[in-house]
């Protein structure tokens, strides 16, 4: 999509005051002085989750344990808020665990290795996490995962080409992860063409949608994948290590989780506390432990935002503020060595900027000195994330000013490159 834009503040300005989203901004908490670009690592706050998490203390507070009376079904009640956000059907969705441990139990419900078919498909771009899982899942079945882990890789060390994916579906793999949107490169993969071309295969697939879940809409419906796994904490905003969220296709709703535990027996049998696990047919039967209602509650009220709002209106205008941060990039910022990283299509790129530069980590260190937070990812990548529903173009035309100044005066060079724990 073709879209104007102009170098100078006054623009940016005027782009802020016709933003369809711009009172939403007040909803969160926004740091006077701060200009926050990492909400694609850990959201901001919102007003609207502070209340949800008061209003579960207080029932904690009030209700003691006749609480479960009133929230027994309220991971369920987070995946039906959730649905919308990927359109899928409301009972394919449980809020439960980490992104990590949902990979685990996924794998080990869905992965049936058979003498041919014993194989897990992966990307090498993907979040560690994702790999870690699945190389233990496949050591539990008694293979070396150099063996049974097919790995497609990068030609370029950014992007993950979708025919070359394909061509890795061999008759020897059984299950595929792969990741809808890159968290390093923010490339959008087309999950309909790669699901599609995995189910004619007779392959089963799942998606990390950590970097896509509220910053891309999704169609589940359509795409139809097998399950899905995401983080709640990053566009979701629903609070460092919120709960995250689990999709399981209906087609697999009699499966036997791989790992079950008493909050995945069935609801009218669950509290007679029998040995014998009887499985809940919907994804809430994939829970393991007692849900974490705290870290759980923050998420309901950022719902309610994205719900009210719409994917819709969220992408286009994520769509149109990362191209606005492009469009400066290469007007003000590509003399000096920045390059832009990710595909610059809308229908492929996600919700962040990738920025790359040779001195990306010394440049982060002196965004933050100018109250400035971006987020660094090795080995050369500055990832900025215009947040749709709280950053603003003139924040945008700040952060491109700024950078522009580190690099004229190379004030990065007060920093030492000594990686430390958190840039
Ligand atoms: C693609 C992806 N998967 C998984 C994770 C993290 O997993 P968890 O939520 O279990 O910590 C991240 C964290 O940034 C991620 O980017």
């Amino acid at each position: 999509m073709e879209r104007i834009f102009q170098t100078d503040s006054a623009f940016a300005k005027e782009m802020d005051r016709k933003d369809p989203l711009k009172n939403v901004r007040d909803r969160f908490y926004v740091q006077p002085g701060e200009i926050y670009m990492d909400g694609n690592s850990l959201g901001l706050a919102s007003k609207d989750a502070e209340k949800a998490l008061l209003n579960m203390l207080d029932i904690w507070k009030k209700e003691g344990i006749k609480l479960w009376d009133a929230l027994f079904h309220y991971a369920g009640k987070l995946g039906e808020m959730s649905a919308p956000l990927i359109n899928a059907y409301p009972d394919e969705i449980v809020i439960t665990g980490s992104t990590t441990t949902n990979i685990h139990q996924c794998i080990s419900t869905l992965y049936k290795p058979t003498k041919d078919r014993y194989k897990i498909l992966v990307d090498d771009l993907n979040f560690p996490t994702d790999r870690y899982a699945i190389d233990s899942q496949v050591r539990l079945r008694g293979y070396d995962p150099s063996e049974a882990v097919k790995v497609v890789k990068s030609s370029d060390g950014r992007l993950i080409d979708e025919s070359a994916v394909i061509e890795a579906m061999t008759e020897d793999v059984a299950i595929i992860l792969l990741p809808t949107v890159l968290y390093r490169s923010s490339q959008v993969l087309d999950m309909k063409r790669v699901t599609e071309a995995a189910h004619q295969r007779g392959i089963l697939i799942g998606w990390d949608l950590c970097h896509a879940i509220g910053a891309v809409p999704m169609d589940f419906k359509d795409v139809d994948p097998d399950f899905a796994v995401w983080c709640t904490y990053k566009y979701l905003s629903a609070g460092p290590g919120s709960i995250a969220g689990l999709y399981m296709n209906r087609k697999h709703f009699k499966e036997t989780p791989g790992l079950a535990g008493w909050w995945g027996n069935k609801d009218d049998t669950q509290f007679e506390l029998k040995h014998e696990f009887e499985h809940q047919h919907d994804a809430s039967g994939w829970q393991i432990g007692s849900p974490s209602f705290l870290a759980m509650a923050p998420l309901e009220g950022t719902l309610t935002i994205f719900n009210e709002i719409g994917m819709d209106k969220i992408r286009e205008k994520s769509l149109s503020i990362t191209a606005y941060l492009m469009y400066l990039i290469d007007e003000k910022l590509a003399k000096y060595g920045y390059t832009v990283g990710n595909p610059r299509e809308d229908s492929k790129r996600g919700g962040h900027v990738c920025l790359e530069h040779e001195e990306a980590y010394r440049i982060c260190k002196a965004l933050k000195k100018n109250n400035i937070i971006p987020d660094f990812r090795e080995p050369n990548v500055i990832r900025l994330a215009p947040i749709a529903l709280y950053n603003t173009y003139e924040e945008v035309h700040t952060l491109v000013a700024t950078l522009e100044d580190i690099a004229i005066n190379k004030t990065y060079e007060e920093f030492s490159n000594e990686r430390t724990l958190v840039v």
